[in-house]
């Protein structure tokens, strides 16, 4: 009963998420913005082009996020990838909730739009959001978050106070589960950040990429073995799509089958090959977000607990719940926090809902 109980609440957490999600900026006045800090998430750091849109496509297997040389992610995107049953598959953003993309190249279209409009066609950055569901029967529910990459210059075009509004960026987000994506780490960035945020090396996932551009040999497996750099959780190596692959349409079938031989047939790495991989790191993200979840599940009943006082004050001064959208969402969110509460109460602290111990 109890680990079933469980896997409610984290489907709940997850609901919430993206009901929180859906509000948009009126969670501003609330207390929301809490709540959603405190749901876990993933957010992807590393240097300009180390590979960080790509490591996330594999990670979703699906082709959705623009890449490539120079500064191509210039807005954080929230991607959250939901696990339905059935055979549909298909991409929901925010800022048009009322669109339903089922053709993912027109996703990827969309992202690069939206982010021009946010900041012009400069390469000029900003650091609000985009928000992005994904709808799968293939997904694991995870929250991730592709940030703009770490860099050291403004190039042509860009302010000077980019490098530090980009690492503001970057910091502000990595409360969350941290993962590092980089093909140089002697002198990266995103470790010293990291490192900053998380000394024990607890929540950071060691994302290596490009290992196939590497020199074979020691460097490469002292840092997956994690001799070099001592992480909780193990290093993954993967091996992305290149540039060239990228302008041929190698689909990601293909290239997981590629990066799946690579680890198994190349000497240096064969007895890790278990371990390497975006597949496997997509299950081991997905692991570690929902332990993640189940622990801090006592702390968030009693937010929800202070949410629904809150919103059920907020509630009555809109009027009539359904009356309004945004009044329709919080109602939907306060739903979904009083079923917490009761599974919670129930399964976890043995009250019924009448208050009376079971
Ligand atoms: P980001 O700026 O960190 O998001 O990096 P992108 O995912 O946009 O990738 C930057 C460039 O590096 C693209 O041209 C990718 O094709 C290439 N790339 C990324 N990962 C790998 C990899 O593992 N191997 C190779 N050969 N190229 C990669
Ligand atoms: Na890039
Ligand atoms: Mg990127």
């Amino acid at each position: 009963v109890a680990a079933a109980a469980m896997e409610n609440l984290i489907s709940l957490v997850n609901k919430l998420q993206r009901a929180c999600t859906a509000l948009g900026d009126h969670g501003d006045e609330s207390a929301l913005p809490t709540l959603w800090d405190s749901l876990p998430a993933i957010a992807v750091v590393g240097g300009q082009s180390s590979g960080k849109s790509s490591v996330l496509e594999s990670v979703v297997g699906k082709d959705f996020l623009p890449r490539g040389s120079g500064i191509v992610t210039r807005r954080p995107l929230v991607l959250q990838l939901h696990r339905i049953d059935g055979d549909r598959e298909y991409a929901e953003f925010m800022h048009l909730p009322r669109k339903r993309f089922t053709d993912f190249s027109l996703v990827r279209k969309e992202i690069a739009d939206e982010t021009d409009r946010e900041t012009g066609r400069s390469k000029q950055i900003s650091s609000v959001p985009i928000h992005l569901s994904i709808y799968s029967p293939n997904v694991v529910n995870l929250t991730l978050i592709d940030l703009p990459g770490l860099t050291k210059v403004a190039v042509e075009g860009q302010p000077d106070s980019i490098v530090h509004d980009i690492e503001n960026m970057v910091r502000s987000f990595i409360e969350k589960v941290v993962c590092c994506a980089n093909q140089d780490l002697a002198t990266s960035d995103a470790i010293k950040i990291s490192r900053e945020v998380d000394p024990k090396g607890e929540r950071t996932f060691g994302v290596l990429t490009k290992i196939d551009l590497m020199d074979k040999g020691t460097d490469a497996v002292d840092i997956l073995e994690g001799r070099s750099y001592r992480l909780q959780q193990q290093w993954v190596g993967v091996v992305n799509r290149s540039q060239q692959d990228i302008n041929k349409n190698v689909d990601m079938i293909a290239a997981r089958r590629r990066e799946r031989e690579y680890f198994s047939t190349t000497p240096e790495y064969k007895h890790l090959a278990p371990r390497m991989g975006s597949e496997h790191l997509a299950k081991m993200l997905s692991k570690h977000l929902e332990s993640v979840i189940k622990s801090r599940i006592p702390g968030l009943q009693s937010l929800i607990t202070k949410t629904i006082a809150e919103l059920e004050t907020e509630l009555n001064r809109l009027g009539k719940p359904i009356a309004t959208d945004a009044g329709g969402k919080l109602y939907t969110i306060m739903e979904i926090c009083r079923m917490f509460d009761g599974i919670y109460k129930e399964h976890l602290e043995g009250v019924r809902p009448g208050g009376e111990k079971i």
